[in-house]
């Protein structure tokens, strides 16, 4: 069944509201509900005293209407009463500062006490639940990832180090610490990264970076163990934040859940109130949640209104609520739950919007919703089964995302939106591209994409060597090799260890000030119709050993010399591309790389128009989605079904779409 829920939050309102809720629901094709995250101080309102009546009552009615639950653990909201008794219990920030109770996520995850108090609240709940059918599946705390500086985690990440380096000796030669006499003489001298301290070493920094990560992917296992322990069948997931989010190693937090599951705002106050809904934005975010562990996963909260906590977000424009959750089901969600159901009138989030509003009558947005759910209980078992199938992938590295939080290289350069722009170039030409990690291994791939690939180990020079040699097609950027494990700069000529497989070297490199710009001259009029791309952050001065040259500088004292080049190797070849500007280079690539790389795209569509496709053995379902508040029109090759009315359309059809709407078709033949 392809589960269309709500997160809904019974405790906040008046028991005698929750039949209309859930008659309200049921009518609206949802058959899922996320329960119980935050309601810890419900769940345990005094230290060891448990009353899950509440909850019990909020199932049964829940399952009266044919609903599912996915219940939440309540770590990431802790009582009062249990941080007033282990104050040491709080996160301490990385100015140094402990804070205080009244928001959320203020716990240190390598706290003993706040561990002991999480495991036994987790028991309980999955002891009691464990016989409920109707519970199939659990999110374990809320959005991991806010990194603390305490002494408990200083001592943690003490033992961490010693698990990691064995000896003092180890940390001290391979940190460097020799510079500025850091020389560490006990485990105990070696401090945590706070910024009141200046600039740290580079070493430390990353691996206290690395630590933290750790640190709630340890706190999510001592969960998960509990949790499997008592209900061995259900499934098991964390809901993430999305490609934007930098603070965890998501590659790793995913490892031992069941499914990835996340939340996707298109339009919300921290984006800043903008018109445009960020729809790019989270096609990447899709594609790189789908990539954590290569498989499709769950929305676990999606926008169901204008979405703010202090300023009030813009509201969702007629259509878009059912367009980006279609989206995100184009990109591989099994799931889509709207966050959420009834707009709450207290606390931080007054003005997160639901389903419903404040006044909980259905509205505008229920009925969109509505229309969805009813659409899914007659497409949802085609859907269900297939999957994106991507020829490109873009390798996303957290420890060389952690390196450049640490050293920025140049104010302009974000490596973020430096994968984004590669990514958006390939995302406008309707080409499908999966987010991973180099570990999941390149096989499958013709073209992969490794921007800025910073810290690059031997093993990864390798992984790159053999995709290349198999007939592989490599992009390469400026910043790439850059740094060893450990943070370290590399003492071979850049690109480093990934220098052969280039078949250059940098000469020297120039780092460009906000009024500083250049520009690189396409050598091969093939490549793109611009000619010219502009850069205005980074330039490497390629010097070419075995590469031939595809694009030189045309200003500065490098005029003329090498910025990309590419390098046959083995059956495959390499593409270097050593100036890093605004989208210009990757969009001006683009369209040479597919060719290059013998790419599929899924069609030619006009701008805002996206084409996405999920497959299945050898049939597929294209979803053509109209960002755009125009009606549009695609042009598509070979014979198909719609989904929605069953209406065949033959030779090459012309479809349209309505502004802010959908089509979903299957392929035939
Ligand atoms: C996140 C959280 C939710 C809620 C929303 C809105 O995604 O998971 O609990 O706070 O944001 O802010
Ligand atoms: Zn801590």
């Amino acid at each position: 069944m392809f589960r269309f829920g709500v997160d809904y939050y019974p405790e906040h309102w008046s028991e005698e509201r929750w039949a209309t809720d859930a008659k309200l629901m049921q009518d609206a094709g949802i058959n899922t509900v996320r329960l119980a995250e935050f309601a810890w101080s419900k769940l345990e309102p005094q230290d060891g005293i448990f009353d899950f009546d509440w909850l019990d009552r909020a199932i049964a009615l829940l399952a009266e209407h044919g609903i599912d639950i996915i219940l939440g653990t309540p770590t990431a909201s802790p009582p009062a009463w249990l941080m007033a008794k282990h104050p040491d219990a709080f996160l301490v920030d990385e100015n140094g500062r402990q804070r205080t109770y009244g928001n959320r996520r203020e716990y240190c995850p390598t706290n003993r006490a706040y561990l002991e108090h999480s495991l036994r609240v987790v028991r309980a709940m999955a002891q009691r639940y464990a016989v409920r059918d109707e519970v199939f599946a659990w999110q374990i705390d809320n959005e991991f990832g806010d990194r603390c500086f305490c002494s408990s985690c200083a001592a943690a990440f003490r033992k961490w180090l010693e698990g990691k380096y064995g000896t003092l000796a180890a940390v001290n030669s391979e940190w460097g610490t020799v510079f500025w006499s850091h020389t560490y003489t006990h485990w105990d001298q070696i401090p945590v990264p706070i910024t009141t301290g200046g600039a740290p070493n580079p070493g430390l920094a990353l691996d206290y970076r690395r630590f933290c990560s750790d640190s709630y992917v340890r706190f999510q296992k001592r969960q998960i163990d509990v949790i499997r322990e008592e209900c061995p069948e259900t499934l098991i997931t964390h809901n993430m934040m999305g490609f934007g989010y930098d603070k965890m190693d998501y590659f790793d937090l995913a490892r031992d859940v069941d499914i990835v599951s996340w939340d996707n705002y298109q339009r919300n106050q921290f984006h800043g109130l903008q018109a445009d809904a960020d729809w790019r934005g989270s096609a990447l975010s899709n594609d790189a949640m789908r990539g954590l562990k290569r498989s499709n996963f769950w929305v676990m909260e999606q926008q169901a209104g204008p979405a703010g906590w202090d300023i009030v977000g813009v509201a969702p424009r007629p259509g878009e609520l059912r367009l980006w959750a279609y989206q995100a089901v184009a990109h591989g969600a099994d799931a889509i739950l709207f966050f959420r159901w009834r707009t709450a009138r207290w606390g931080t989030e007054e003005y997160w919007h639901g389903v419903l509003d404040h006044h909980g009558e259905p509205g505008r947005r229920y009925e969109e919703i509505r229309r969805m759910g009813q659409e899914l209980v007659r497409i949802g078992d085609e859907v269900l089964g297939s999957a994106p199938n991507a020829d490109v992938a873009i390798l996303s590295s957290y420890d060389s995302r952690f390196a450049f939080q640490i050293q920025g290289n140049n104010p302009r350069f974000s490596y973020e939106q430096y994968i984004a722009s590669w990514y958006r170039a390939f995302h406008r030409r309707n080409v499908s591209v999966d987010v991973i990690q180099l570990a999941a291994g390149l096989d499958r791939y013709r073209l992969v994409i490794a921007p800025a690939f910073h810290v690059v180990t031997d093993d990864d020079a390798k992984r790159l060597e053999e995709f290349v040699k198999a007939g592989g097609t490599l992009v390469l950027t400026a910043r790439s090799g850059v740094k060893d494990e450990t943070n370290a700069a590399t003492d071979l000529r850049l690109p480093g260890r990934l220098r052969e497989l280039c078949g250059i070297h940098v000469e020297e490199y120039d780092s460009l000030a906000p009024d500083m710009s250049n520009a690189v001259r396409l050598l091969d009029r093939r490549i793109s119709e611009h000619g010219s791309l502009a850069i205005d952050c980074w330039c490497d001065v390629v010097a070419l050993d075995t590469a031939t040259a595809l694009g030189a500088y045309e200003d500065d004292y490098y005029a003329g010399k090498p910025a990309i080049s590419i390098n046959y190797y083995g059956k495959g070849q390499t593409v270097y591309v050593g100036a890093i500007g605004s989208g210009e280079v990757p969009e001006g690539l683009a369209s040479w790389l597919i060719e290059l790389g013998r790419v599929e795209k899924a069609a030619e569509s006009p701008s805002g128009v996206e084409v996405a496709v999920r497959v299945a053995g050898d049939e597929c379902l294209v979803f053509v989605l109209n960002h755009t508040r125009e009606r549009q029109g695609i042009t598509l090759e070979g014979e198909y079904a719609d989904l929605m009315d069953g209406a065949t359309h033959r030779d090459n059809p012309r479809l349209e779409v309505p502004p802010l709407d959908v089509r979903i078709l299957r392929k035939r033949g």
